[in-house]
Parts: C-alpha cells; structure tokens; sequence
C-alpha cells in the first residue's frame, strides 16, 4: 500500500508518500514565507492561489524521488480541517479529482490528528497509549491517546493558541513573521533575571490554558521601556518564552498524573521549540517516566508526511470518504473524528 498524502490547511504545501513496507518514501514540502512576509502575516487568497499553483509541480518531484508512478498509490489523503477554507479547499479538490480519475479512495485527515500521530514516524516510536501535547498556531491541546482514533480530549486553550502567542509576542517586538522560532531564537541570548512574566492558569486545577494575558503582561512591558534595544528585546523574549515552557511541563505533568499514563508525546509547530522539549525532558526523567517522544522539527510544523501517515492508519482501518463531495471543515473537534472510542 503506497498512500499519497496532501498538506494544504494554511501556508505550506506539503506532499508526501508513505508505503506500508518501506515507510516514509518522499517528503516535499513548499512554504509561503516569502509570500506571506510583506504582510506580517498568512494573507488567506494569496495562500489558497499558491497551493493551487503548488500542488502539482510539487506531486511530480514528490513521485519522481520515489521512482513510483501515479499507478502505483492506492490512496490519497489529505487535510479536510482545521485550517484556512480556502486552503483546504485546493487540497481536498486536488486530491479528490486525482482519486476519482485515478479510481483508488480518498480520505479527509483532521490536521492535528497528523500532528498528534507524527511522532510515530521517528524510529523512536511510542506505543499507545500515551498523553499527548499538541501546540501549533491555531491549537494547544491535551489529548489522552488509547489508540488510532481513540482520543479523548483533557485539556485546550481558552483564548490563543501557544503558537499565537508566540507569533504576537514576535510582532510586539518587531520580528517578522512567522515569530515563534525567530523569537525562540533571540530567547537565547536573554537575561533570564530581569523580567518575571506571569504563569497562565498554573494554580488552577483544570488541564486548560490561557495565553492572552500573558500576551498583555508583555505588551504592558514592552510599553513601559525607554529604550527596546536588542539586549531588552531578547530579555523579554527569554522570560516570554520561560512563563509558557513552564507552564506548558506544569500541566503535561497534572495531566501524567491523571491519566496514570507514562508517556509523553508532543507535536505541532511549537514542539520545535528547544527549550520545551528539554523542560519536558527533563521533568519527564525527574519523575521517572519515559522518555519524550518527539519528532523532528520538520515533523513538528505542518508536512504532508503527518498527513499520509495518518491517511496509511486509517486506510488500514477500513475508512475512506463516501462520497465524492468536496467536503473541508475550517473549525473541526477532534473529539468528533473518533472512531473507537469505547
Ligand atoms: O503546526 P504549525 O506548523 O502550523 C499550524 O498548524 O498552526 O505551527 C506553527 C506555529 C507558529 O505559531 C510558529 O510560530 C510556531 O508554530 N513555532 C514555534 C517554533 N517553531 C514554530 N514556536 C516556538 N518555538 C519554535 N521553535
Ligand atoms: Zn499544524
């Protein structure tokens, strides 16, 4: 089974080939950065026209690096959701077209499903069931995981995502976009003794996060300086960055012990982040579990791999679309695409 798998919820075309015996075979992925960069941020037509533009050139290199041909797939999956309509809207109409003139089935993948699965793609692979913490730009998400569309949802962001507040922190101290890494980056070299930011939700009991005051405590900050040069910059940066890693361990643990599981496994943009996979690390073995799994950066932020991984699974599970509709879900739970659950 050779199942093609299709990327295109925002800003990043991401096409990838995933055989049953081999693995992971191709891997292309086409970012929009420099498109998007004039603007500070994703411009959704913009985006929806560049995947359109993407899609296919990036298919054939994709095909051509594995030596396989169109024949060759038995399925496509592809993004159905969450993510910018009009850019998923390209991918599902991409993937749908090729599958009916193909004749081989086609199945819409819930975007942080891909995310919460990446990390079985390392050689480090973790066994179910295990807990999951999923940080991107639009979500930040606890998920206790029994198994292949078993996940119950513990915990998510009540206002901004993780990667939000990265990305507007960024902004506030004039990084360009995309912030999350550029000001991961510049954390750095921060003093971590001069600015003290608070802990979001830390005393409170439930496995919920919030992030827009902390995104207010910065900006009240930022506000008060005379001078932004770049050694305040990277200052605030570093205890920006400090207030959310230890928030984000804080409620990986709470959730640890609640579910009694004893493993960890992280993925989404924000799982790129060095600091927080070395926190996490670290008070994993503190309190003798496994080992974080996490997969590379490039698995972290949004790929086509996630997506045909996720796509092989399911596949293998006997689900494929019913109907050769156009379907995509720009807001979609992940609890809603279960289909295990006891
Ligand atoms: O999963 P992803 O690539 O796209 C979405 O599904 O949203 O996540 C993108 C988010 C952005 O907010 C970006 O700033 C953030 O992940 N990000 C990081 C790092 N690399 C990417 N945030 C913190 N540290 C990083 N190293
Ligand atoms: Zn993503």
């Amino acid at each position: 089974m050779h199942i093609l798998g299709i990327e295109t919820s925002c800003d990043e075309t991401g096409i990838a080939i995933y055989s049953e015996q081999d693995g992971l075979l191709a891997n292309q992925l086409h970012s929009q950065i420099a498109l998007h960069a004039d603007y500070g941020g994703v411009v959704p037509e913009l985006a929806s026209r560049d995947h359109n533009r993407t899609l296919l050139p990036l298919m054939e290199q994709t095909l051509a690096e594995t030596k396989l041909s169109l024949n060759d797939i038995s399925g496509i999956a592809y993004t159905a959701g969450p993510g910018l309509m009009g850019a998923l809207l390209t991918g599902a109409a991409f993937a749908k077209s090729l599958g009916f003139a193909l004749k081989i089935p086609t199945l819409g993948i819930h975007h942080m499903e891909g995310h919460l699965l990446a990390s079985m793609l390392e050689e480090y692979s973790p066994e179910f069931p295990f807990l999951a913490l999923l940080a991107s730009g639009g979500h930040t998400l606890l998920v206790a995981v029994k198994g292949v569309g078993q996940y119950q949802l513990l915990g998510e962001t009540l206002d901004d995502a993780v990667g939000e507040a990265f990305d507007k922190t960024a902004k506030l101290l004039g990084l360009p976009y995309p912030g999350g890494a550029a000001l991961a980056k510049l954390a750095k070299m921060g003093n971590p003794k001069r600015f003290h930011f608070p802990r979001p939700m830390l005393d409170h009991p439930s496995l919920d996060f919030s992030f827009s005051g902390l995104k207010t405590s910065v900006l009240n900050t930022v506000s008060k300086q005379d001078n932004m040069d770049e050694q305040t910059k990277a200052d605030i940066a570093q205890a920006f960055e400090e207030a959310i890693v230890e928030t984000l361990v804080a409620k990986c643990l709470r959730a640890m012990g609640k579910t009694g599981f004893s493993r960890l496994v992280i993925g989404g943009g924000v799982a790129a982040n060095q600091s927080l996979r070395q926190q996490l690390q670290s008070a994993l073995k503190r309190n003798s579990y496994e080992e974080l799994f996490s997969p590379r950066s490039a698995f972290c932020t949004d790929n086509g791999a996630m997506i045909a991984y996720a796509g092989y699974l399911r596949f293998k599970a006997g689900q494929s679309d019913k109907t050769l509709d156009i379907q995509v879900h720009p807001r979609w739970s992940l609890e809603s695409i279960c289909f295990l659950n006891e």
